[in-house]
């Protein structure tokens, strides 16, 4: 580690995978239910779970970002984070309102959470991804702003790198976009409208910033790449990022209600979306064969060469797939929109964060060209594992969407069946989903386990040094 400071990243690393675990626990879970109706649902309704399982996500993503800007910022500015204090106490503020909130959806009804919360004062919850009771979205608020004067104070005073703009800009839009889950008109295509500016302007948007400053990093890192060139790309992805994702967000708007020129707008500009996720692809490659070092630390390269893979095709393709209008006329709110959200979000900031996890945390433990080989190589098996199972997730759901299309939105008022019929004619697409839903925790358990593997050999060959 260049600075002592960096070292408060690793409790967000670590928190941030123990939410992804309980994530996919919560996961699993309602793949029974969609199997099994009533599976548990005395105790743990499928509506609960699912918030429990989206906003779990988007809180370990959090976490993860903020770990990786407490370990690149101090790094790319040259000198030690403006307050370590602070960072560790937001953490635990940060922590504990995490739990505290997942635990009261599982153990209060919400409307109860709602009244408990004063949700009546300033009413923000019960839309989806912003279910959180407005007390813990002032929290994240005010963890958000404290993130962020660290961050800004230490780069103010330190080296002015590009890989730091963009990242600040990133989460400074991040924080921005979140004060509209803030506005809850009473209107519902209003409110529709505005929610998009938080989950779309998000992962079409400043999250792109993000994914490519982590990304840039730790190409730089693992490949010796000049930093100039690196940064030459980074300028042309963010802004071909921000150019299609602002007015693609039009692809929201074709039926909720504004005004029908989004259908040509958002059609066209969400088209050329893909566009900034093929140039990471490019770039990551390109990076990796104008290598100058090999470093040791070879998974966390796999890792990051994956991330550029899946996010394109998660974000890209199976973006595209159902991004035009007339084609999202027959799709909307099916399967193939759950098949595209999970291989989206798993391969872009699941496995950025993964990335950035696999380079920093061995550096953090004392390992600074990697971890053991053993330990690699069970990363490398769950690599294989987690990104062949949402493979196998996301082609189990679009054959599901499209086969419920052919059985209830194709077919005349007399032939078609009924969303229920359906559900139940497609069922056996779901078994598939399940049964990848386990593979993929067994390359979760195994993860798990690569923090363990390889230390009594190494404790053998190379006694550590405090
Ligand atoms: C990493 C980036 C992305 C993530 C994480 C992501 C995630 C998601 C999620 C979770 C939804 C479902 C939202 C809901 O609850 O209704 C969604 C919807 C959608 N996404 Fe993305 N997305 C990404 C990029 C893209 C791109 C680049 C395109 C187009 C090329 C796209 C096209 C769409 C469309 C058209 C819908 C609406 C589906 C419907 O009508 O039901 N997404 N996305
Ligand atoms: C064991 C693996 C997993 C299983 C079985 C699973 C299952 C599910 C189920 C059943 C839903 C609810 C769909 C509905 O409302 O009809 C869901 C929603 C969602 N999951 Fe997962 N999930 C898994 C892993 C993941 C991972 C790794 C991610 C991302 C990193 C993820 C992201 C999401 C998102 C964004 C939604 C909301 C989608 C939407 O609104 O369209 N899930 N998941
Ligand atoms: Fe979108």
């Amino acid at each position: 580690m260049k600075f002592e400071s960096q070292s408060v990243a690793k409790p967000y690393f670590i928190f941030a995978l123990i939410l992804f675990a309980v994530q996919i626990v919560f996961g699993l879970l309602m793949g029974t239910q969609y199997i099994f109706g009533d599976f548990l649902t005395e105790w743990i309704p499928f509506n609960v779970a699912r918030m429990v399982h989206t906003n779990a996500l988007i809180l370990w993503l959090l976490f993860g970002f903020m770990g990786a800007s407490y370990y690149m910022v101090p790094e790319e500015s040259d000198t030690e984070l403006y307050s370590p204090l602070l960072a560790k106490v937001l953490f635990w503020v940060f922590a504990v309102a995490s739990l505290a909130t997942a635990a009261s959806y599982l153990l209060v009804p919400y409307a109860k959470l709602a009244e408990l919360t004063f949700n009546e004062l300033l009413p923000t919850m019960g839309r989806e991804f912003l279910e959180q009771p407005t007390i813990t979205k002032i929290g994240i608020v005010i963890v958000c702003l404290g993130f962020i004067f660290n961050l800004g104070m230490t780069i103010l005073k330190g080296r002015k790198t590009v890989i730091n703009l963009v990242l600040i800009t990133g989460l400074i839009g991040l924080a921005v976009f979140f004060l509209f889950s803030f506005y809850n008109p009473d209107n519902l295509a209003l409110d529709k409208y505005f929610w998009w500016f938080v989950v779309h302007l998000w992962v079409e948007g400043v999250w792109e910033l993000i994914l490519g400053a982590i990304l840039a990093f730790t190409l730089i890192k693992v490949t010796g790449v000049d930093r100039e060139i690196i940064e030459k790309w980074l300028y042309v992805i963010i802004a071909m990022a921000l150019i299609s994702g602002l007015i693609g967000m039009g692809h929201h708007y074709f039926w909720i209600g504004p005004g029908e020129y989004w259908l040509w707008l958002g059609s066209i500009f969400s088209a050329l979306e893909p566009i900034p996720f093929f140039m990471m692809v490019l770039f990551a490659f390109k990076m990796v064969k104008q290598r100058r070092v090999e470093h040791g630390n070879q998974i966390a390269l796999t890792w990051a060469l994956g991330t550029a893979v899946m996010s394109f095709l998660g974000a890209g393709v199976w973006g595209f797939l159902h991004t035009l209008a007339p084609v999202n006329y027959f799709t909307h709110g099916t399967q193939i929109t759950a098949a595209h959200g999970h291989l989206a979000f798993f391969g872009a900031y699941a496995m950025i964060v993964l990335t950035i996890i696999s380079y920093a945390m061995p550096i953090m433990r004392g390992r600074p060209q990697g971890n053991p080989p053993a330990a690699q190589r069970l990363e490398r098996f769950s690599f294989w594992a987690m990104c062949i199972s949402m493979l196998g997730i996301t082609i189990a759901l679009t054959i599901a969407g499209a086969w419920s299309i052919a059985l209830q939105r194709l077919p005349d008022d007399a032939n078609a069946l009924s969303f229920m019929a359906t559900q139940d004619a497609i069922v056996s697409m779901f078994w598939v989903r399940l049964v990848f839903g386990v593979t993929f925790l067994v390359g979760l358990v195994a993860y798990f386990a690569s923090f363990f593997v390889g230390y009594a050999e190494e404790k053998v060959s190379k006694p550590v040094t405090a």
